[in-house]
């Protein structure tokens, strides 16, 4: 018998991606962009001129895989990323994303991640929105610690719950009305059930989903008709990352995951620092109640922790926000705000702070930025601290040298 998840993506692909929209723009994302990646499993200083070895893993349509193949490809990277997924419907849409922009660094492969470790070792390996779908998910996780290349990492993302509240009793309840139908019946049957559904359910009180329920057939089947789909609390995957013989490095919005900033009394804020990081940022998940998934990168047990920080030679970049943008608010405001998910950040920062910012081309280290605005170090690094902290936290600034180092090339 053909298992449902399988059969699922060979229907639906998933998520839905047209290889023409390749002409026009590039998907981006957490985790598994090289700067970012760079940033929690290889101290931002990984020499890029060596070779890149990457397992994307349940590759699907091929959001993660474009988007890294084609940055390492625009940086001259000599890179090897092997593609891994059991859906043929889904490698198809993948390979055509790739041959339309030219990606040569790509091998595809068709079959299970549990035999990831016959595609030899990994300096990387992508794993987003798949374990969570395995029949058992902790054979995955071992299986993709098995292919980590001494030294190398994993970047995941699995599903939670509180963030998808509503969807799992709407799974069940469709279960018991739809399950017998062909997919196609199921998409229409569904698609009436959520027009029709009473104000108390909880998948209308969640305003986190509407963007799948008003997307496409394959958004709609992921969401609420999936056959197999458990998702992971804080402390679920602490002890699925813990029995894989792996070690947590880091969420990739580490804010997120701060009870601080989100509690107002100070002595529950002490209270919360009090507590270790992992129960901390169980809190966290229940306190702020829109995490949907978790995207976090993690490293063999044991293996020493190797998160970037700021040094003289640490090259920051920013991503998703502009520079120039919050240079601007430096230096009329004195200060530097913003907004993740719902949670909001405003640090003060003196006038002159502004050039710090101005320097940031992903290109100069710290040294070469503090030289450049002519600061000395003592002034220099605590307020570049200061705008660090939460830039970092909310997954807005990050060290590598991967551009530093393809300019040079
Ligand atoms: C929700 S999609 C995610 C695709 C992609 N990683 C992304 O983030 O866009 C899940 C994919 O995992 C694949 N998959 C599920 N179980 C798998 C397994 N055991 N081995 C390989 N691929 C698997 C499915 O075929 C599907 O393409």
């Amino acid at each position: 018998m053909i298992d449902p998840v399988l059969r699922q993506y060979e229907a639906y692909p998933y998520p839905e991606r047209d290889p023409a929209d390749e002409a026009t723009r590039l998907i981006t994302g957490s985790p598994s962009h090289p700067v970012e990646l760079d940033h929690f499993l290889f101290e931002g200083a990984r020499d890029w001129s060596r070779p890149f070895r990457a397992l994307v893993a349940g590759g699907g349509t091929g959001d993660g895989l474009i988007m890294l193949a084609q940055i390492l490809a625009d940086h001259g990277v000599d890179a090897e990323i092997i593609y891994l997924d059991m859906s043929v419907a889904s490698r198809r849409i993948a390979e055509a994303r790739a041959a339309a922009r030219g990606l040569t660094s790509i091998r595809f492969e068709t079959g299970d991640l549990l035999r990831a470790g016959e595609y030899g070792s990994f300096d990387y390996i992508d794993c987003c929105g798949v374990l969570h779908h395995l029949p058992d998910p902790d054979a995955g996780f071992a299986a993709l610690r098995g292919a980590l290349a001494e030294g190398g990492g994993l970047g995941g993302m699995v599903y939670a719950p509180y963030g998808r509240a509503g969807v799992y009793e709407m799974q069940d309840a469709l279960r018991a009305l739809v399950a017998d139908d062909p997919p196609e019946a199921q998409v229409a049957h569904t698609r009436g059930v959520i027009q029709s559904l009473v104000p108390t359910n909880g998948l209308k009180r969640n305003p986190f989903l509407n963007d799948h329920t008003h997307g496409g057939d394959a958004g709609l089947y992921d969401l609420l008709l999936h056959s197999r789909d458990r998702p992971y609390d804080v402390d679920a995957l602490f002890d699925a990352l813990e029995r894989a013989d792996l070690d947590f490095a880091s969420f990739t919005t580490p804010g997120r995951y701060d009870p601080r900033l989100m509690l107002a009394d100070p002595v529950l804020r002490e209270r919360a620092g009090a507590l270790t990081y992992r129960q901390r940022a169980a809190l966290a998940e229940r306190l702020v109640g829109n995490i949907k998934v978790h995207s976090f990168y993690a490293t063999a047990k044991g293996a020493e922790p190797r998160i970037a920080s700021p040094s003289p030679d640490a090259v920051p970049s920013l991503i998703g926000v502009s520079g120039a943008a919050l240079a601007e608010s430096v230096y009329r405001n004195g200060v530097i705000r913003g907004e993740v998910d719902g949670i909001g950040f405003q640090r003060a920062l003196p006038k002159d702070a502004a050039g710090i910012l101005t320097g940031m081309d992903g290109r100069r280290n710290l040294d070469e930025i503090r030289s450049m605005i002519g600061w000395e170090a003592e002034r220099f690094y605590s307020l570049f601290n200061t705008l660090y902290q939460p830039l970092n936290n909310f997954g807005l600034m990050r060290f590598s040298r991967l551009k530093r180092l393809a300019s040079r090339s």
